[in-house]
């Protein structure tokens, strides 16, 4: 993948943990209460990273769950915590499995660092089986009209694919999903940068960290779109 992504670095884990996202397994707690997933069900995790859910799936949960990510730095870390088979290369846009392989995808984090939103969406309508569920949790624009500030910035963090979730609504119906739950959990985030201005000493400091940019104008962009952070549950209609 490419080299520069804020996820490789060591920094990230740092920061965040195994699970490289705002919250840790609470919103994935609720979301397979949501689905009842239990363990006849066969899992995705879209951009697994280094497969924190995947082995809390199949460990704690005692699901049947296999991730992709394009990252070979997140993978081989994957592989070397979990067992071998379950970890794949690949992409949203172009995920490595058959049709109507799984009963439900989980996108914890990723959909904003796809490169096309809308073709992923197909992917995942593509490998679902009716009824089947796709969770996802990630950043929102809670301010959507300043999007266009943050589109030419070279940082690649989920931070800068925010989009609007009135946006991603009307692609997921337009595939065929219905969405069945939205929850605003922009507390999460919050959190989070709490934490990465008391450990890096600003958020100018934490972004040179991890992605070796001077970063003062995405700062500044970033706060006009107020970032937010959501679940919402979709389904694959029958
Ligand atoms: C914020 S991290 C979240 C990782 C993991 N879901 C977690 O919660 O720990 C975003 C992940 O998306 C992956 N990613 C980036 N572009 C992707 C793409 N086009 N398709 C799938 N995953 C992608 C990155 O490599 C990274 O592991």
């Amino acid at each position: 993948m490419s080299g520069n992504c804020a996820y490789e670095n060591p920094e990230m884990t740092r920061l965040l943990g195994e699970t490289l996202r705002p919250g840790g397994f609470e919103l994935t707690d609720k979301g397979i209460r949501y689905c009842n997933w239990s363990s006849e069900h066969r899992l995705l995790d879209l951009g697994c990273g280094q497969g924190a859910t995947v082995r809390y799936l199949n460990d704690k949960w005692g699901l049947s769950a296999r991730g992709i990510d394009p990252s070979h730095k997140l993978i081989k870390i994957a592989r070397k915590k979990g067992h071998d088979e379950e970890f794949k290369i690949g992409k949203g846009e172009s995920i490595p499995f058959d049709d109507e392989s799984f009963d439900g995808v989980i996108s914890e984090c990723t959909l904003s660092l796809m490169d096309d939103l809308n073709q992923t969406l197909g992917e995942v309508f593509r490998v679902l089986k009716d009824g089947g569920y796709f969770f996802m949790t990630d950043v929102y624009a809670r301010k959507p009209e300043m999007l266009d500030q943050l589109k030419n910035d070279p940082v690649k963090s989920c931070m800068r694919g925010l989009y609007a979730l009135a946006g991603l609504k009307y692609q997921l119906k337009k595939r065929g999903f219905q969405v069945m739950m939205t929850e605003d959990h922009s507390e999460m985030l919050k959190q989070l940068l709490v934490k990465a201005v008391f450990e890096y000493g600003s958020m100018d400091a934490f972004w040179k960290k991890t992605t070796g940019s001077c970063v003062s104008n995405f700062q500044e962009a970033l706060i006009k779109c107020k970032p937010g952070y959501y679940i919402m549950i979709a389904r694959k209609e029958k």
